[in-house]
């Protein structure tokens, strides 16, 4: 039997508010992942046959993230779940199949929950089985109807709930599982929704209980991860439940994070044991990280104003991968693409991207290492620029083991520097050096024995 899914992400995230147009809503970030890509590795573990994401508004973003791990079908004009879900026809219609429908706008969702309704439909010889939770405030979600055997027989809508209907607190998730001919057949039987046109795909529950068909339920065991997103209160609140999801994950698995609810993680993160992770961490991307590294606290911004469209850094790890018993930061900023080995110490202001650290490279404090490898053992002394960019391209620069690179000095890239060297602080470097050489690039000190008076004259004291 084939296994389709369909990710409905193509409505217009009203409520979002945002300025953007261009954005959709499930492109929304969520600790790294936008809000669709949750839902994608939710669907992972199921092996589905095919997945199909349903695109509209701001679809070319929502294409793009969607990439390479679903197939995308456009809605052009939003008329309603079921419409979009009309959509997937071309690819779909006449395929015998199970179907599994879900709602690109909730996050949380867990494979097991997915699985176990999977298993209720297939298990029960169900036509559509849809997943449900119960939950303290129903206001906004479609409710469930059941009848005196318990069997469900329709969704009411909000806007279409009686006083008496609106009371009830089983709600629809959004996630369904249909026999895939029947879906398709009778979505185009569907009729618009009297109060404001849509094409609802809930409506189908109705047509279905009157035709006979079987319908069957499976109930979440925690309703936070049915949380739909309509609004950034709610991406918030989704925000924290999965940070907590995440970061209680690493602690039972041996890592200390000091303060778990101001340390932000992205679910691919991988963290080994004895790690210690102080307040106001950002590791987002692709990052890994070895054992016994010690990763210190954030940054923090008081009594500031700040302006439109500004990027303010802080302790983050982006992309990156760290070995063992490096102690980085406080206040170090790890971009894209970089690999610390193993015990390395990087300071505070220091800022690292795409950069190569070998076992017990130091960089202390207040340096850019950028498009560059550091040898093993090698220090690079306080205020250490490398200049890899010449306002065109980026360039490579190599410094070599057991070099010692005095404070303030300027590499400008491309150069080499051997292993075993000297560099004096406050040179600015633009030739290769030699294994065991000096490298001195700096003006010759001067000293004027007696200056002092005559300097107090000239100034007037
Ligand atoms: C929907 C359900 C409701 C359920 C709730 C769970 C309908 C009519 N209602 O309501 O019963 O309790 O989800 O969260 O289905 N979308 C499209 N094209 C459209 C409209 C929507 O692709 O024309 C997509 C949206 O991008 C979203 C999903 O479908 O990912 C759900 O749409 P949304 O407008 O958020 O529905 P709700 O009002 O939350
Ligand atoms: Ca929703």
């Amino acid at each position: 039997m084939e296994l389709f899914g369909i990710i409905m992400a193509a409505g217009k995230g009203t409520r979002m508010k945002s300025l953007d147009t261009t954005k959709s809503k499930v492109a929304f970030d969520l600790l790294g992942v936008p809000l669709v890509g949750h839902v994608i590795n939710a669907l992972k573990p199921l092996h589905l046959h095919r997945t199909i994401t349903i695109v509209g508004h701001g679809g070319e973003t929502t294409a793009k993230v969607v990439e390479g791990r679903s197939e995308v079908v456009w809605q052009r004009e939003q008329k309603g779940t079921g419409h979009a879900v009309m959509q997937v026809a071309p690819l779909l219609e006449g395929k015998s199949g199970t179907t599994l429908i879900v709602s690109g706008d909730t996050p949380l969702i867990t494979s097991k929950s997915l699985d176990q309704l999977l298993k209720t439909h297939i298990e029960g010889g169900f036509d559509l089985t849809i997943l449900t939770s119960i939950v303290p405030n129903p206001f906004g979600y479609g409710r469930m109807i059941r009848n005196s055997k318990g069997q469900v027989t329709a969704i009411v809508e909000e806007i279409n709930a009686s006083e008496p209907e609106k009371k009830i607190q089983e709600i629809n998730t959004g996630f369904y599982v249909f026999n895939n001919n029947l879906l398709f057949k009778y979505l185009k039987e569907l009729p618009p929704n009297p109060k404001n046109g849509e094409y609802n795909i809930t409506f189908l529950i109705k047509m279905f209980m009157d035709k006979g068909f079987k319908i069957g339920a499976s109930t979440v065991d925690t309703f936070e991860e049915t949380l739909g997103i309509n609004d950034r209160a709610q991406l918030a609140e989704a925000r924290l439940i999965m940070q907590r999801r995440i970061n209680h994950q690493h602690m039972v698995n041996g890592v200390t994070i000091e303060n778990p609810d101001n340390t932000f993680i992205s679910p691919q993160v991988i963290i080994g044991q004895d790690t210690v992770i102080q307040t106001g961490v950002y590791l987002i991307g692709d990052v890994k990280i070895g054992q016994a590294n010690m990763i210190g606290a954030n940054t923090s911004i008081e009594n500031t104003t700040i302006g439109n469209h500004n990027h303010i850094e802080s302790s983050k790890i982006i992309d990156s991968t760290i070995g063992d018993q490096n102690h980085i930061g406080p206040f170090a900023h790890i971009r894209g693409h970089a690999i610390v080995t193993n015990e390395t110490r990087i300071g505070n202001f220091v800022e690292i991207k795409a950069a190569k650290l070998h076992r017990g490279v130091k960089v202390a404090h207040l340096s850019y290492l950028g498009d560059c490898e550091v040898g093993e053992r090698t220090n690079i002394g306080a205020g250490t620029i490398v200049a890899n960019y010449d306002g065109n391209k980026k360039h490579l620069t190599t410094i070599g083991k057991d070099v010692f690179v005095g404070s303030g000095t300027t590499l400008i890239s491309p150069v080499v520097i051997e292993d075993e060297s000297v560099i004096a602080a406050g040179s600015t470097i633009n030739q290769n050096v030699k294994k065991g050489d000096l490298a001195i690039a700096r003006q010759r000190q001067e000293n004027k024995p007696g200056y002092y008076k005559h300097w107090l004259k000239k100034i007037g004291k």
